[in-house]
């Protein structure tokens, strides 16, 4: 592939050369597309969402996007997305909620690298089918980001599900390509996007399917979102999250004993895992003070139901990997 090295470029770091850059890339991208139609797998991850407000901003509606909700998103995501995409932005959404084709594939399968393998499947057959019931598109933009062309062989490309079928006959548009991911987040924010988007941590394409261990259930599957949502919470309420890296809840498949209202009351654990790393190829401990903990663990074991023990994750990586499959 011949790429230009931004290594030379001037960095985006100010809301000014953010305003340049999307006011040039607003001229490319109109040069290229002309009048034809282009798609977009819109995961609501910083990178799609970005080059969605991007490819709004220069040829509205000629954009369509499609977001798959594979049923494994966090709390209130997909909602997110149609709230910013469809309600604020006024684009051509089309939203697919694909949970029950998702779950029914992973009914009964435990080992880690299936899960992933069938998510990243099924994922591009849902967006396969929509493509094909519309008409006229000739691009298909992508959120490519510089990292992603460096590391083509690296971490990311044995991960990911946003990985589409090459046979798809559509002329690329990535507008990102040359940008690391804190310029990004810059472009993003001038081009008015919420900063719960565009500064959001790193969520893995499998979703919370990589952290509902083992065979995914629906009720232990609702009991990770649940929790999950209540360490985010508490993160903001008490500055973490502008400074952790990435946190979230794993909820392995066995129970323990426990007592609720006086009762016996059977349970999973909630693990708690909070890493800090520059590349996500070693990471640390964030020491999370002991008060939040105690709160998080109340909220969790009161609020949510079937979990009743939290637990804290305090491997490194190595020898730990940052999520648990
Ligand atoms: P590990 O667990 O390998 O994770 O230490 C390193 C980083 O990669 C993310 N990750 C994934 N991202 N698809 C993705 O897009 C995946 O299957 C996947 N698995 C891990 C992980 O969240 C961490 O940021």
């Amino acid at each position: 592939m011949n790429i230009v090295r931004p290594e030379s470029m001037e960095r985006i770091v100010t809301k000014e050369l953010a305003e340049a850059f999307i006011a040039e890339q607003v001229e490319e991208i109109r040069q290229q597309v002309k009048d034809k139609k282009v798609l977009l797998a819109l995961s609501g991850g910083v990178d799609s969402s970005v080059v969605a407000a991007l490819l709004i901003k220069a040829v509205g509606k000629q954009l369509v996007c499609v977001h798959v909700n594979h049923g494994l998103m966090r709390k209130g995501e997909s909602e997110q997305v149609i709230e910013v995409f469809r309600n604020q932005l006024d684009a051509n959404l089309v939203y697919v909620d694909a949970t029950d084709r998702f779950l029914d594939l992973l009914k009964d399968v435990a080992e880690p690298e299936k899960k992933r393998k069938i998510i990243g499947g099924e994922f591009i057959k849902v967006f396969d089918e929509e493509a094909s019931k519309l008409e006229g598109i000739s691009f298909l933009a992508q959120g490519t980001i510089y990292p992603d062309i460096l590391e083509s062989d690296g971490v990311k490309a044995h991960h990911n599900v946003g990985g589409l079928p090459e046979d798809m006959q559509f002329e690329l548009v990535e507008p990102l390509k040359l940008l690391y991911k804190d310029e990004v987040r810059v472009v993003g924010k001038a081009l008015g996007l919420p900063a719960s988007m565009v500064d959001r941590q790193p969520f893995p394409g499998p979703g919370l399917g990589v952290r509902c261990l083992g065979a995914i259930t629906r009720d232990r599957l609702n009991a990770l979102r649940e929790a999950d949502a209540i360490l985010r919470e508490e993160f903001d309420i008490c500055g973490l999250s502008a400074t952790v890296w990435q946190y979230f809840i794993a909820v392995p498949d066995f129970k323990s004993v426990g007592v609720r209202n006086d009762k016996r009351y059977e349970g999973w654990p909630a693990i708690i895992r909070a890493v800090n790393t520059t590349d996500a190829m070693t990471a640390t401990i964030e020491e999370i003070p002991y008060d939040v903990l105690h709160k998080i663990t109340n909220r969790i074991t009161s609020e949510v139901e079937g979990i009743n023990r939290v637990l804290l994750d305090l491997t490194p990586k190595p020898v730990g990997t940052i999520e648990w499959e």
